[in-house]
């Protein structure tokens, strides 16, 4: 249910009937103000100034023309040629009784749907999970699952870092440890340590350095001792991913994983083939493209290298092999990828080369969507007090630690399983919750006080909204519940239409962050809902003794209709619920 589109059909055919061209903009949008109506059209200034008429006139031919029968209760002109229109309460009724049916809440479906091939969290595995891989993870995961309920296909590719020569020094320290009788899960329970301990011996130890390189050229050459303990670590890396991503709330799964090592074979053909096509030439050794359409103010092109002098691959070499296979193998339509601002170059560059090497046909729309950084309350990027990065699994175990404080605080009585059980929820949420909200290019300040509050656009007042229905559910009565079914959804109170115009707006919106990835405009709406919800909860009593049955089944319609859209926009999020808080 498109209202937005709707009229703007409407409009336009009556703009035709008063002799504006089809491809005249309506210009429909939603009111700011209650007495403008709930949508204006004002596409007919614009239309009058092209033509030169008087708009007040045109708008008036316009109205006449307009035919919103049952639709709106009353179409006004105002001003110098503004259409407000307001709608008709028993029709918005219906459209909210079609969308409560609707296991899409009204959601429609794509005739054709698409392949999306959505790209995000990808860590290196030389290293921990750290607070900079949370965007990455949510925002993808977010876009990923609102592309699904709009009912396209996506196909989710954790583009992991699990190659290249950082592995030759992280091996030959693992092949230490392993032949000192450690076992390889203790050795790697705490990967940033490990890190740390293979650097400082490549930096210091005398020979070290010589076997890590040895390892490398090992590993690429297919030997098979080295690759078993190449195995070894990545699994044991990949676990501790899997641990945050389950903790996170995330829908990744080991299948969606397709690490830079899965591209290994082909890109000696990638390169071949550039050469080919005399896109990539021999500079110095290596071999580059240079970027014409990317040069400088002095018109020195832009460059990038696909093959090291020393006949090593880079990350490029392995994305453009990505941009082929998943537009030639798993033949996607579109391809998303989510990483920090600072990768903007590098996809630019991929794009353009894979387009020309025919590895990314025009038809394939192939999207770099960047994030901001995470910051600190100094307003530098967020960093333990000593200045080391903050491990994302620390992070999160203290985000269910400081929900577990608050709602105990908010609730003492409550049980120990539930009080486990909602602080995970609440916790979780209130991070993803607020850099999910947040507009994904800026970067953000990271504050616990702000998210784990219980007012403002936070991840507990949307949770505590949802659970506040429920707990008008678990009052009613079991025979009013059940006459529920054939009850009679009505639309009087002025905040009972704000939610029903609100409601309906779902498809809009979810629309909104398919095309621009953008869960913050999700977000944004589900904080007006509830906040209407929690107007509409003061001003119009449910269970209220003496209150007529017909008027309680109706609100109780809307409760359910705003619980549903709540608890479905919250997943999107990937953000839990619960009954009671
Ligand atoms: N592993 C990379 C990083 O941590 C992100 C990979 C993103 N995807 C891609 N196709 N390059 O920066």
């Amino acid at each position: 249910m498109n209202i937005k589109q709707l009229l703007s059909e409407k409009v336009s055919a009556a703009m035709v009937l008063a002799g504006l061209s089809a491809d005249t903009n309506p210009a429909v949008s939603l009111s700011n103000r209650a007495n403008f109506g709930d949508y204006q059209a004002n596409g007919v200034m614009g239309a009058a100034k092209k033509l030169k008429t008087n708009p007040r006139e045109l708008a008036a031919e316009v109205v006449k023309h307009l035919d919103l029968d049952g639709i709106a209760e009353k179409v006004e002109l105002a001003g110098p040629g503004f259409i407000n229109i307001h709608l008709d309460k028993n029709w918005l009724a219906q459209q909210l009784t079609n969308i409560g049916d609707d296991n899409k809440l009204g959601v429609s479906q794509p005739n054709k749907p698409q392949t999306v091939v959505v790209d995000y969290s990808a860590p290196n595995l030389a290293k921990e999970m750290h607070a900079g891989h949370l965007r990455s993870t949510i925002i993808g995961d977010a876009v990923a699952r609102a592309i699904e309920f709009k009912g396209h296909q996506v196909i989710r590719q954790n583009h992991m870092g699990d190659w290249g020569t950082q592995f030759g020094m992280l091996l030959a320290h693992l092949s230490d440890k392993l032949a000192a009788d450690e076992i390889a899960e203790t050795a790697l329970a705490d990967l940033e340590n490990f890190y740390r301990e293979a650097k400082v011996r490549f930096d210091n130890e005398e020979g070290f350095a010589d076997r890590a390189r040895d390892y490398v050229v090992k590993l690429q050459s297919g030997d098979q001792q080295c690759a078993m303990l190449w195995q070894q670590f990545i699994d044991i890396s990949i676990a501790h991913s899997e641990d945050i991503y389950k903790k996170l709330n995330v829908t990744l799964t080991r299948k969606d994983i397709m690490g830079e090592s899965a591209y290994n074979h082909d890109l000696s053909n990638v390169i071949d083939e550039l050469m080919a096509q005399n896109i990539a030439v021999e500079d110095q050794g290596a071999k580059v493209v240079f970027i014409n359409e990317m040069a400088n103010k002095e018109g020195d092109p832009s460059v990038f290298i696909v093959q090291k002098s020393g006949g090593g691959y880079l990350y490029a070499t392995t994305d453009l092999s990505a941009c082929r296979y998943r537009s030639g193998e798993l033949n996607a339509d579109r391809i998303i990828i989510f990483t920090d601002a600072r990768q903007a170059l590098h996809f630019k560059q991929v794009e353009i080369v894979a387009r020309k090497a025919g590895f990314l046909p025009e038809t394939v729309s192939y999207q770099h969507c960047p994030f901001g950084m995470m910051m600190g309350d100094d307003g530098k990027p967020f960093k333990t007090r000593t200045g080391g990065t903050i491990k994302l699994a620390a992070l999160l175990d203290e985000a269910i630690l400081r929900a577990n404080k608050l709602i105990q605080e908010k609730n003492p009585e409550i049980s120990k399983k539930d009080l486990f059980s909602i602080s995970e929820k609440v916790g979780i949420g209130a991070v993803k919750f607020a850099d999910l909200s947040k507009n994904r290019t800026s970067d953000y300040i990271f504050n616990w006080k702000t998210m784990l509050s219980f007012e403002g656009a936070t991840a507990p007042y949307l949770q505590y909204a949802y659970s506040r229905i429920q707990s008008i559910f678990s009052k009613v009565k079991e025979d009013t519940a059940e006459t529920l079914n054939t009850a009679i959804l009505q639309i009087i109170e002025p905040q009972e239409k704000a939610l029903a115009l609100k409601l309906l707006q779902l498809e809009d919106v979810i629309d909104a962050v398919v095309s621009e990835c953008t869960p913050n405009l999700l977000c944004n709406y589900l904080y007006e809902l509830s906040s209407l919800y929690m107007s509409f909860y003061e001003a119009c009593p449910i269970l209220k003794d003496g209150i007529n049955i017909e008027i309680q089944q109706s609100r109780l319609l809307l409760c359910q209709l705003i619980s549903k859209t709540l608890k479905q926009g919250l997943d999107i999020l990937g953000i839990d619920v619960m009954e009671r808080m």
